[in-house]
C-alpha cells in the first residue's frame, strides 16, 4: 500500500494520526493517547458467542496514519488474532497507513529451529501480521534482535532498559553489579553496566527440556558483597530467577534486586517470587498482570507509555526514534 502523504513545511507527513486498541491492555494504549493528547479512537473488537472476533471500525479512518497498540498477551491466540482482524479491517476502510504497535511480541522464544521438527512461530507470526496489511512495526524488547529480520516491512525495537538503568541509579547501591540471567542476555547486560557505572557477572543457564524449567548453572564474575541487578527480557515462570537469586546469594551478594521488561508471570511466578529472597522486583507495563499480584516483594512498575507515544509521535512525523536513545 502507498501511504497518502500532505506536505507541511519542508517535511512531508502522514495524515492525521488515529489510535485504536483491542482487548489486550486497554489502560497502556489510554496512556499514550494521553501522553500525545490525543482521544483514543473508536473501534468495537468483541467475540461473537462462536468465538470468532468481529471488529468494526466507528471513526472515518481513510487516509489516516493508523496506531494499533494490541500487545500480544493472554489469552495470546486470541489477542493475536484480534490484532490481525483489526488491521485487516483497518486495510479495507482505506486507512493511509497502519502500524501495529505491540509492546510485547509473544512466540519471541520461538525464533529459531534448536531441535529437529519444531517450527519458528516467531517467524510466522511476522508473516500473518503483514499478510493482514500492516505497514509498520512499533515494538519493544523483543526475545531476540533476529526477530526483527522476520519482517519485510520497516519495524522500529524500542528497549525499555534505559528506564531501568535510570530507576536503579536513582536508589544509589553502594556496590552494584548488573546480572545477565543468562548468557544470551550478556551483551545487555555490560550496555546497561555502562550507563550505571556498574559491575558486570552472568549465570550460565541451562534449560532442561521443553518444560519451562530452568537451572543457573554457573555464575560468570564475583558478587561477595555486591548489590545484584539481575536483568532479563521477560518472567515467564520465574524459574530461571529463583535460580539465579540462589547462586548469588550462595556467593555471598548482599543484595537482590530483579527487573524485566514484559512481565508474562504465569500464576506460579508469583510465590516463586514472593519466596526468592529478593529485595525489590522490577517490570514494566508493555503487559497487565493477568494471573495474580505479589505480596511480599517490593514491585515497582515503570511505565513505558510516553516512550511509545514519543516514538509514535516520530514515526508519524518521519522523526528519527533512534535519537530517542541517545
Ligand atoms: C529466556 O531465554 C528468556 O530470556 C527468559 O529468561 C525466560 O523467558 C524466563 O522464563 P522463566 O521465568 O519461566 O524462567
Amino acid at each position: 500500500m502507498t501511504p497518502s502523504r500532505i506536505e507541511e513545511g519542508d517535511h512531508s507527513v502522514y495524515r492525521e494520526m488515529a489510535i485504536f486498541t483491542g482487548n489486550s491492555h486497554r489502560s497502556l494504549a489510554e496512556q499514550v493517547a494521553k501522553h500525545l493528547e490525543m482521544p483514543m479512537g473508536d473501534v468495537e473488537v468483541f467475540e461473537f458467542a462462536n468465538e470468532e472476533i468481529f471488529v468494526r471500525y466507528l471513526d472515518n479512518i481513510r487516509e489516516r496514519d493508523v496506531f494499533i497498540i494490541q500487545p500480544i498477551v493472554s489469552p495470546v491466540n486470541t489477542r493475536l488474532m484480534e490484532l490481525l482482524i483489526m488491521i485487516d479491517a483497518a486495510k479495507r476502510a482505506s486507512a493511509g497507513r497502519i502500524t501495529a504497535v505491540i509492546p510485547y511480541y509473544a512466540y519471541g522464544r520461538s525464533d529459531k529451529k534448536d531441535q529437529p521438527r519444531v517450527p519458528v512461530t516467531a517467524r510466522l507470526v511476522a508473516n500473518f501480521i503483514e499478510v493482514a496489511g500492516a505497514d509498520r512495526v512499533l515494538t519493544m524488547d523483543m526475545h531476540a534482535g533476529q526477530i526483527q529480520g522476520f519482517f519485510n516491512i520497516p519495524l522500529d525495537e524500542l528497549t525499555a532498559f534505559p528506564l531501568i538503568a535510570e530507576h536503579f541509579r536513582s536508589e544509589r547501591l553502594a556496590a552494584p553489579t548488573v546480572v545477565a540471567a543468562d548468557v544470551g542476555r550478556a551483551k545487555l547486560a555490560r550496555d546497561l553496566a555502562g550507563r550505571m557505572d556498574a559491575d558486570i557477572a552472568i549465570v550460565d543457564k541451562r534449560r532442561t527440556g521443553n518444560n519451562d524449567s530452568a537451572e543457573a548453572m554457573t555464575l560468570i564474575g564475583d558478587v561477595e558483597g555486591r548489590d545484584c541487578l539481575i536483568i532479563d527480557d521477560e518472567i515467564l515462570t520465574g524459574g530461571t530467577v529463583a535460580s539465579a537469586v540462589k547462586l548469588l546469594r550462595s556467593r555471598g551478594a548482599s543484595s537482590i534486586r530483579v527487573a524485566c521488561v514484559h512481565p508474562v508471570m504465569a500464576e506460579k511466578a508469583f510465590q516463586v517470587l514472593d519466596t526468592a529472597d529478593i529485595d525489590e522486583v522490577v517490570y514494566t507495563d508493555t503487559l497487565p498482570l493477568v494471573r495474580g499480584t505479589f505480596k511480599n516483594v517490593p514491585a515497582t512498575v515503570l511505565s513505558v507509555a510516553p516512550l511509545i507515544g514519543d516514538a509514535m509521535h516520530r514515526i508519524h512525523t518521519g522523526g528519527s526514534v533512534g535519537a530517542l536513545f541517545r
